[in-house]
């Protein structure tokens, strides 16, 4: 069986910040219980004129770029997130259209700040079973279209951005493994509403709740099982893995799955404290820049892990 193999990234970030100093201004909040509590000093935030699709064509470019391809010879594409431009047609469709990837299969996955290790594993399927040979996944999110900026528990924590993988068929081993998972019971404690159902605008009403501490508690105990999980269908021991690129939800989180993996912080790649939590796209953001600055280097091991609203979690170890 074929292998699929990540032979470019890519990412983009909207110009504007909003800093953790800029809530005190609107918000009971400051700069010491944001960053003491998550991590984060700033993030940032599109303009009006941009979109989940425009900040993935951006990343899409840069990882196709990367991987030294065209984007027609791109044969499937697909996109986490839960912040798309439309209910339909879906974010990868549109995606499609921008870069002329004509007739290539695109669909989105839902699966909140999963999306992107979601969109990883069924791609890994695809082209392991022969149904694709290049493919795009990205995660992409316009969390700032989705937040009450009056909730100060949801606001001050997510940011927007795009990151993208290309993934060839190869001879060579890559994504070694992916695990995804899921938790509907927990529905109540993450979630946005149909923002459609009471045939309201998209964004009318249709605003992120989170019970963080709840969601805390089961994250940190699920991440945890799934570094288990993960290394054990592969047979590696905790010392054979380069590099953690967790989900940047909270650094807290982050911190006790790099303890679990006797990981000293060096060895995992945050951007939490300037993206904030950017959902879908937060593990290909962070893969990029770490690609990108030369910490990642081709032959390392990485362990990349998400958590998020359903809940839904998953992991995957690439052989870069
Ligand atoms: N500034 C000041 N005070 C605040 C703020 C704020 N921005 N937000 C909440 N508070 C207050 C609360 O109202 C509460 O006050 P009270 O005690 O008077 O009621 C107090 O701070 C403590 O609130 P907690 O929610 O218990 O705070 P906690 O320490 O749990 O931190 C946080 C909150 C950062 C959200 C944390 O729980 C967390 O990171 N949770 C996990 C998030 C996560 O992993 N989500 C999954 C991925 S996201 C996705 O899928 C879309």
């Amino acid at each position: 069986m074929l292998n699929a193999k990540i032979t470019g990234t890519g990412s983009y970030l909207p110009k504007k910040i909003v800093t953790n100093k800029d809530f005190e201004a609107t918000l009971d909040t400051s700069d010491e219980w944001i960053y003491a509590r998550t991590g984060i000093r700033k993030r940032h935030v599109i303009a009006e004129d941009e979109s989940a699709s425009s900040m993935a064509e951006i990343a899409a470019n840069k990882a196709i770029q990367a991987a030294g391809i065209n984007a027609s010879d791109i044969d499937l594409i697909i996109v986490g997130t839960s912040s798309p431009d439309r209910v339909f047609p879906s974010t990868a469709c549109l995606l499609q259209n921008k870069l002329g990837a004509r007739g290539c299969a695109s669909f989105d996955v839902q699966a909140a700040c999963s999306g992107f290790i979601y969109a990883l594993g069924i791609a890994n399927q695809f082209i392991r079973a022969g149904g694709a040979k290049k493919a795009l996944v990205i995660g992409t999110e316009a969390n700032s279209r989705i937040l009450d900026y009056s909730d100060r528990s949801t606001c001050v924590i997510f940011g927007d951005g795009a990151g993208a993988v290309v993934i060839e068929a190869s001879e060579e081993p890559g994504i070694l493994s992916t695990h995804m998972h899921s938790d509907g019971q927990y529905q109540d404690l993450l979630y946005i509403n149909n923002p459609i159902k009471d045939q309201k605008q998209w964004g009318d009403e249709a605003y992120m709740t989170m019970h963080g501490n709840d969601v805390y508690k089961v994250a940190v105990k699920t991440l945890s099982r799934i570094v288990d999980e993960t290394l054990e269908a592969n047979n590696m021991a905790k010392s054979d893995v380069d590099w953690l690129i967790p989900h940047q939800a909270n650094i807290r989180i982050i911190a006790s799955v790099a303890k679990k993996l006797n990981m000293p912080m060096e060895k995992v790649v945050l951007t939490i404290e300037n993206q904030g939590n950017t959902s879908a796209a937060s593990v290909p953001l962070a893969l990029d820049q770490a690609v990108r600055d030369g910490r990642i280097k081709k032959g390392d091991t990485v362990l990349m892990e998400a958590f998020g609203g359903g809940f839904v979690w998953g992991s995957a170890l690439v052989k870069m």
